[in-house]
C-alpha cells in the first residue's frame, strides 16, 4: 500500500461527475461498496507495518470522509436539478370553485316576511315543536269536542292525561306562550314548524311551516289588523297589491277573517293560478278573543289584540308558481337549485 495509491482515488474522486441518481449510486459502489477501491485499501491496511499505518492511517480516513461528503455533494445537486424541472403550480389559474349551496325556498320565503315584520316594530319569539294541549288549544279558545283534538287530526306524544303532550298543529301556540311571558304591549311573529296528521298530496303535508304574527295593546281595533296586512301584503307581492277580507272563524278570534291579495300573475283578470278569480288566499287572522286574552291573564277590558297566522310553503307556492308541496320536502337538488340565492358567508 502506497501513498499514491491514496492520492490517486482522491484525485479520481475530486473530477467526478454524475449527470443521474444511477451514476452517483454506482461510484459510491466504486469506492465504498463492499468491494470497493476505498473498502479495499482498508482491507490492505490492516496488514501494513507499523511505520506506513502511522504514515497513512489519516490521509486513508481522510479519503473516505472526502468520498462520503463528495457522494452526499453530488447527490443533493441532482435532488436540487430535479426540482427545479418539475412542472410548476399555474397561480394565474382561477381557483376552484366552492359550492356553497342555495337557500330552501320556505327559508328565503321566512326571512323575507320575518324582515318586512321587523320592519313594522315586531320581535320574532320561537317555541317548542312538541307541546302541551294547554298551549296549542286549550289556553286558544278550542271547545272539548274540537275536531283538532282528535287522533285523526292532531300527532298526540302522551296522550290520556288533562293535559297531553302533542306536536303543535299551528303556531299559534307561540301567541299563547308570548301572552303568558312578554312585557305589554307585545308585537311578535313566530315563524315554526307544524305538524299535523294528514295523507300527503300535492296539496298537503304532514309538516309544514307557519308564521303567526300578534299584536296586543290598548285600543287596537280591526282597522289596525287591515292597515297591517295591507302593508305587508305591498312589501311582499308588491305596490299594487290589493287585499280582500272575507269573515271566517277560528276558535281564538272574533271576528275572524281570511285574506286574499289580488293575483299578482294575471292583475286580477283570472288565471289559472288564481284559477280565475283574480284573488289568492294567503292567511287567516282576526281580533284576538277575549277569552283567549283572559286564559294568559291579560284584561280584555284594558287590552285587545289582533292576531294572524299564514303557511310558508304555500306564500313560497304563490310567489313561484310551485304546483306541488311535496318539491319542498325532497330536497331533490335540480328543484332547490332554481332558487339560487347564493348564502352569505
Ligand atoms: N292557526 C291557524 C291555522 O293553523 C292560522 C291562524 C288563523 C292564526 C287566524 C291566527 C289567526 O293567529 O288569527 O290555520
Amino acid at each position: 500500500m502506497k501513498k499514491e495509491d491514496i492520492e490517486k482515488i482522491l484525485e479520481d474522486l475530486n473530477a467526478l461527475k454524475c449527470k443521474t441518481a444511477k451514476d452517483v449510486e454506482e461510484a459510491r459502489v466504486r469506492y465504498l461498496g463492499k468491494r470497493g477501491e476505498i473498502t479495499a485499501l482498508f482491507e490492505e491496511f490492516r496488514s501494513v507495518d507499523g511505520a506506513v499505518k502511522r504514515e497513512l492511517g489519516r490521509p486513508l480516513n481522510e479519503l473516505k470522509q472526502k468520498a462520503i461528503a463528495k457522494i452526499e455533494e453530488l447527490k443533493e445537486a441532482l435532488a436540487q436539478i430535479e426540482d427545479e424541472s418539475a412542472p410548476k403550480a399555474d397561480l394565474s389559474l382561477p381557483g376552484d370553485p366552492m359550492s356553497l349551496g342555495s337557500r330552501h325556498p320556505v327559508s328565503i320565503v321566512r326571512q323575507e316576511i320575518v324582515g318586512i315584520f321587523r320592519k313594522f316594530g315586531y320581535d320574532v319569539a320561537e317555541g317548542p315543536e312538541i307541546e302541551d294541549d294547554h298551549h296549542v288549544f286549550e289556553a286558544l279558545n278550542f271547545p272539548a269536542n274540537h275536531p283538532a283534538r282528535d287522533m285523526q287530526d292532531t300527532f298526540f306524544v302522551s296522550a290520556g292525561h288533562l293535559n297531553p303532550l302533542l306536536l303543535r298543529t299551528h303556531t299559534s301556540s307561540v301567541q299563547v306562550r308570548a301572552m303568558e311571558t312578554m312585557p305589554l304591549p307585545i308585537r311578535v311573529v313566530c315563524p315554526g314548524r307544524v305538524f299535523r296528521n294528514e295523507a300527503i298530496s300535492a296539496r298537503a303535508h304532514c309538516i309544514f311551516h307557519q308564521i303567526e304574527g300578534l299584536y296586543i295593546d290598548e285600543n287596537v281595533t280591526f282597522a289596525d289588523l287591515k292597515q297591517a296586512i295591507l302593508l305587508f301584503a305591498r312589501e311582499m307581492f308588491g305596490p299594487e297589491t290589493q287585499i280582500r277580507m272575507r269573515p271566517s272563524y277560528f276558535p281564538f278570534t272574533e271576528p275572524s277573517a281570511e285574506v286574499d291579495v289580488s293575483c299578482n300573475i294575471c292583475h286580477g283578470k283570472g288565471c289559472n293560478i288564481c284559477k280565475g278569480t283574480g284573488w289568492l288566499e294567503i292567511l287567516g287572522c282576526g281580533m284576538v278573543d277575549p277569552n283567549v286574552l283572559k286564559a294568559s291573564g291579560i284584561d280584555p277590558e284594558k287590552y285587545s289584540g289582533f292576531a294572524f297566522g299564514m303557511g310558508l310553503e304555500r306564500i313560497a307556492m304563490l310567489k313561484w308558481q310551485v304546483n306541488d308541496l311535496r318539491h319542498y320536502f325532497e330536497n331533490d337538488l335540480r328543484f332547490l337549485r332554481e332558487f339560487n340565492t347564493s348564502i352569505e358567508v
